[in-house]
């Protein structure tokens, strides 16, 4: 047995380590303490689809299928009137902002929108490919140009220097891809034949990659991302999926998006590896929401197949609102007990159960950080908690 491997040296091993990391943590939780205050002013910088926009598709031109600035949305009464947000009420940045203490971040295309918290480019309908519903939406691409704008603005407004720290200390935020997999690939026939799944994925995730890479470029350094949901048990696929297994999921969705997840874990993990403080927090809610899914009730809510707006089975056609082709719509009398809200788009309860779990979910749905520690700039990946709870923790735990 060679003297490293020795108990004696393991032993004297774990105490010095002991004694560094409890250290580390109680100058980290000082530092926490100085850093109340601070934690206020991080911005956050919100990309993605339907899921997080917050009424940037009420100023392009576009389908009513890609607007919600109609009633019954935003009927809950958080809100005075609909704001363009696909859903009952809130979304979860909304959510996630709360809990940071920001304001709400406001559209990038509202006029005299302030940005100095941070703001929203996200488009409902919006996909990472260029392809993906074009001409109807503000794709990944151009929201990644118009982050540029901003950071010049700032860069004019509070110069060079502190434009800098608080695109570095800014936290960025990811909720793309679904509408790839539904309209841009299996809405898509010519899409389906010029790529097989695996290299569509691929393609998706390549482009990801990319933007993650060109905002890391710019300076931002601190990134959370909604995983896709299980997108076969969405109102409007199941609907469409009647004939295979009478109401069950449309499984070959949910499978583009459970691929689509796995390849983005891959990706984070090399990125974490390669690119320098680059720091992320990742969600797996595909079982999570499943769950919710097919138990509602040990979730609070009563109804987890069925839209509360919406029309034929499940409320799988798309007609809330009554803007569409078809104007006929049903609308439950309580969204609180539904999972979906419409067709396509979950209820602000689910979406507060997202922005809960991701702030400070378990690191069996959310990791390596969580929105929390982000925004609190824990440095650690580990408190004193976890420390004295567990003084068994491998040392390879630890990440300094
Ligand atoms: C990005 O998507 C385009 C299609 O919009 C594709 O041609 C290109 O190869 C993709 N890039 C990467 C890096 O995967």
């Amino acid at each position: 047995m060679s003297k490293l491997n020795s108990p004696l040296f393991n032993f004297v091993v774990s105490i010095t380590l002991f004694q560094i990391i409890a250290s580390f943590s109680l100058s980290t939780s000082q530092s926490l303490i100085n850093e109340i205050s601070t934690t206020t002013t991080k911005a956050l910088f919100i990309f993605g689809d339907s899921t997080v926009d917050p009424g940037n598709n009420n100023y392009i031109d576009t389908v009513p299928e890609n607007k919600a600035d109609y009633k019954p949305y935003g009927q809950n009464g958080f809100f005075e009137k609909p704001t363009g947000r696909f859903s009952d009420g809130r979304v979860i940045v909304d959510f996630i902002a709360e809990y940071a203490k920001l304001p709400l971040l406001p559209p990038f295309l509202q006029p005299s929108a302030d940005s100095s918290n941070g703001v929203n480019f996200a488009s409902g309908g919006a996909g990472v490919l260029a392809e993906t519903n074009q001409g109807l939406v503000i794709d990944l691409q151009t929201q990644l140009s118009s982050f540029e704008e901003v950071r010049k603005s700032l860069a004019e407004k509070l110069g060079e220097e502190k434009a800098k720290e608080l695109i570095s200390e800014a936290i960025y935020f990811i909720s793309i891809g679904s509408n790839d997999y539904m309209g841009g690939y299996l809405g898509n026939p010519k899409m389906q034949e010029s790529y097989n799944p695996e290299q569509y994925i691929g393609m998706v995730i390549g482009n990801l990659t990319q933007a993650i890479q060109i905002l890391y470029e710019k300076g931002a350094r601190n990134f959370g991302f909604l995983s896709l949901s299980p997108l076969g048990c969405l109102p409007a696929l199941r609907a469409l999926n009647r004939e295979a297994s009478n109401g069950g999921c449309f499984e070959v969705a949910s499978a583009l998006a459970l691929a689509h997840n796995n390849a983005l874990s891959s990706v984070l993990t090399s990125l974490d590896h390669i690119l320098k403080g680059f720091k992320y927090c990742h969600s797996n809610f595909y079982d999570w929401l499943q769950d919710r899914i097919n138990n509602p009730k040990n979730y609070g809510f009563k109804e987890g197949a069925n839209a509360c707006c919406g029309i034929g089975p499940y409320g799988g056609i798309f007609t809330c609102g009554g803007t569409k082709k078809v104007k006929e719509y049903d609308l439950c009398d309580n969204s609180d007990e539904y999972v979906w809200w419409d067709s396509f788009h979950p209820t602000e309860k689910i979406h507060e159960q997202f922005a809960k779990a991701l702030w400070n979910g378990p690191p069996s749905v959310v990791g390596p950080y969580n929105l929390d520690n982000l925004f609190s700039n824990i440095k650690n990946k580990l408190t004193i908690a976890d420390v004295v709870d567990n003084p068994e923790i491998e040392e390879g735990q630890f990440h300094f």
